[in-house]
């Protein structure tokens, strides 16, 4: 069977400032899908990543289908509606247009789809992060289809041989979606040479060579460049298709043990590193860290499973500890450097302001 798995999310609102949505918006936006997707979705499930609220379903819509889109566009206005009801912080934060025009991508929400013949057997993991944007995962993505030093099966399963094709986007460019499409392990320095650069190419989807069967794909959104101001950071999602002519899910996760440092934090404005947590994790020090949530599920004629929390395991509670080492570091040089972001980055407007007004004041001297 022909499916379609889709994932749509949004901030719109939190408890205590970016925290984590209420438990009544939580409900409003499951009850809005279950009673409006009615006709049009197989499954879904609702779940939350920080004070972002993500939709999963799936249907045989194909990708980028308006009524899709709309019905969840909807469903994210109902739950703004809850939210500003209860005075929740950032009500409606991510609903960046008035009205909805066909697609939801360039609205503001985060969209990750894939559309497939369903295997017998049909693993995926739904990755979706806070504080942070898409380019979080360029480097666990790069590891986990291009280096068999995390992906073992490169070497040892004849159906991954062939490598990847990489999809990456040049999320700069907003006029048209920017892409180049790129071999692994045949063109892996162009690759690498790309994704250093994770502020401005992102990996948007992942294809299996020796299949052309689409592997992964991700939410490419840059808010800054929708809205032209600070509206939070992206906060991407993604969906990895697992086993077989793809990675183990395991070999998919190893690369978060890293903990790589990525963008966002603070006010968006920051380095810290990439914590994996547990479903509905909720965000702490520092607005943050930077948090990556993982939910593995298996699909059969479109029914979804319940998910396996794939970070909900005693091996990343020692990595956490050893992230949060991590993040420690790095926050103890405040300001400083590397600490934070570069002024492109930087997701407010007020330091832009205050540059201007000391520039004036600059005198040249001999
Ligand atoms: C939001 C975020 C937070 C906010 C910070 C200030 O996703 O990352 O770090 O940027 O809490 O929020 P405002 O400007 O809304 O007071
Ligand atoms: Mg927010
Ligand atoms: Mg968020």
């Amino acid at each position: 069977m022909k499916i379609t798995l889709s994932v749509l999310k949004a901030d719109i609102g939190s408890i205590g400032g970016h925290i984590t949505p209420s438990q009544a918006l939580v409900n409003e936006v499951t009850n809005f899908v279950k009673e409006n997707g009615k006709d049009t979705l197989i499954d879904f499930r609702i779940s939350y990543t920080g004070d972002d609220i993500a939709i999963l379903c799936t249907h045989e819509k194909g990708v980028s289908d308006e009524q899709i889109h709309k019905m969840a566009w909807d469903a994210f206005i109902a739950g703004t509606e809850v939210a500003k009801k209860q005075g929740l912080y950032g009500a409606g934060q991510d609903l960046l247009k008035d009205s909805f025009s066909g697609n939801i991508k360039g609205m503001g929400p985060a969209v990750a789809e894939m559309e497939f013949e369903e295997r017998p057997n049909e693993p995926f993991v739904f990755f979706a992060a806070d504080k942070t944007d898409p380019g979080a995962y360029n480097l666990p993505f790069y590891l986990g289809f291009c280096d068999p030093m995390y992906c073992a099966g490169l070497i040892l399963s004849p159906k991954m041989s062939d490598g990847f094709t990489f999809r990456i986007i040049d999320v700069e460019y907003t006029e048209k979606d920017k892409i180049i499409e790129l071999n692994a392990p045949d063109e892996l320095y162009d690759i690498a040479a790309l994704l250093r650069d994770s502020e401005r190419y992102v990996i948007e989807s992942i294809y299996s060579r020796s299949t052309g069967n689409q592997a992964a794909a991700v939410s490419t959104t840059r808010l800054h460049n929708i809205a032209g101001k600070y509206t939070g950071k992206d906060d991407p999602v993604a969906l990895v298709r697992v086993q077989g002519e793809f990675p183990a899910t395991g070999e998919v996760l190893a690369p978060f043990e890293i903990g790589h440092l990525v963008a966002g934090f603070m006010r968006g404005s920051h380095n810290g590193p990439f914590m994996p947590c547990k479903q509905n994790a909720t965000i702490s020090f520092f607005d943050g860290p930077p948090v990556v949530t993982g939910a593995a599920y298996c699909v059969n004629n479109g029914i979804l499973t319940e998910p396996a929390d794939v970070f909900d395991h005693p091996f990343w509670d020692y990595v956490r500890t050893q992230v949060s080492e991590k993040a420690s570091a790095i926050r103890r040089q405040g300001f400083s450097g590397p600490a934070m972001l570069p002024y492109s980055e930087l997701e407010y407007g007020g330091i832009v302001e205050k540059l201007e007004k000391l520039e004036k004041k600059f005198k040249l001297v001999d």
